[in-house]
């Protein structure tokens, strides 16, 4: 699938996480949007797949862990189900399952990625997911509460995040692709990420190590999308390798 470029290049600066939703349910034609550009999606990667439910998440969120709070209110959640035997499950997750929330912003709704408050088992039960598959986190999706949801958006500058090429010797394309990077969700607002950047390459790397069960690989595979898609706003293609660890994976421009 060929990514929407400026739709989702725009919705990443708008988009923030919301965990109070008016109890609204999702109009017949969003869901039908959301629906069409999920098969999409689940046609793409080959241990990473989206379902959207269209009902209230309240029985499989879990209380409050960390300082954000309860979410309340939402009528819809996605399910973002890998293939646990792929050792790039995480990574790929987190790109699908992005791609889902930039869809969802760019239709001005709401969301709040959720990766530690819910019962993934309960999930799993509901969507009979096929042996070997997991529930590695939610999305809660929906109609805001309120016009500036919530807190937790503060990101580090570029000059903590970046090694390699002084910034003056950035090639043009990579502060877009570093900035949209640096704007990408993540689990407690760890950022746990580094990017060294070469002349032809954008390398993502791991500073922190895992909270429970949820790899901060998951968070690097959002950053990627975030990565593509400002190198792609320059009109710059390229593509990605994985890495073996601390490293995650390099996006080199293709000629
Ligand atoms: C993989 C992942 C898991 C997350 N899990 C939770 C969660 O369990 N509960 C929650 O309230 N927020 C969760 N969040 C939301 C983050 O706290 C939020 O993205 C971060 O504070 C940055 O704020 P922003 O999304 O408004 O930019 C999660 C985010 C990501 C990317």
């Amino acid at each position: 699938m060929e990514l929407p470029v400026e739709k989702w290049y725009r919705a990443i600066s708008k988009r923030r996480s919301c965990r109070r939703y008016f109890p609204q349910y999702l109009p017949q034609e969003l869901v039908y949007q959301l629906w069409h550009v999920i098969t999409k999606l689940n046609e793409t990667r080959r241990s990473a797949r989206i379902e959207l439910l269209t009902e209230s998440p309240d029985p499989v969120l879990k209380g409050i862990i960390g300082p954000f709070g309860k979410i309340k209110g939402a009528r819809a959640y996605a399910a973002f189900i890998g293939a646990t035997g792929d050792e790039h499950v995480a990574e790929e997750t987190g790109y699908l399952g992005e791609c889902f929330i930039l869809e969802a912003t760019a239709n001005q709704l709401a969301t709040c990625w959720v990766g530690g408050t819910f019962k993934a088992g309960a999930v799993a039960g509901l969507l009979k997911t096929a042996p070997g598959e997991e529930v590695l986190a939610i999305a809660t999706v929906g109609f805001p509460y309120l016009k500036h949801p919530s807190g937790g958006h503060n990101r580090k500058p570029l000059e903590k995040l970046c090694t390699g090429l002084p910034r003056e010797q950035w090639p043009s394309w990579a502060e877009a692709a570093l900035e949209a990077a640096r704007l990408a969700p993540s689990a407690c607002n760890r950022q746990p990420w580094r990017f060294t950047v070469a002349k032809n390459s954008i390398t993502i790397s791991l500073n922190k190590p895992p909270i429970g069960k949820l790899s901060p690989r998951l968070d690097c595979g959002i950053a990627m999308l975030h990565l593509e898609l400002g190198a792609l706003s320059r009109g710059v293609r390229g593509h990605w390798e994985y890495l073996a660890s601390p490293e995650v994976a390099r996006f080199t421009v293709t000629d």
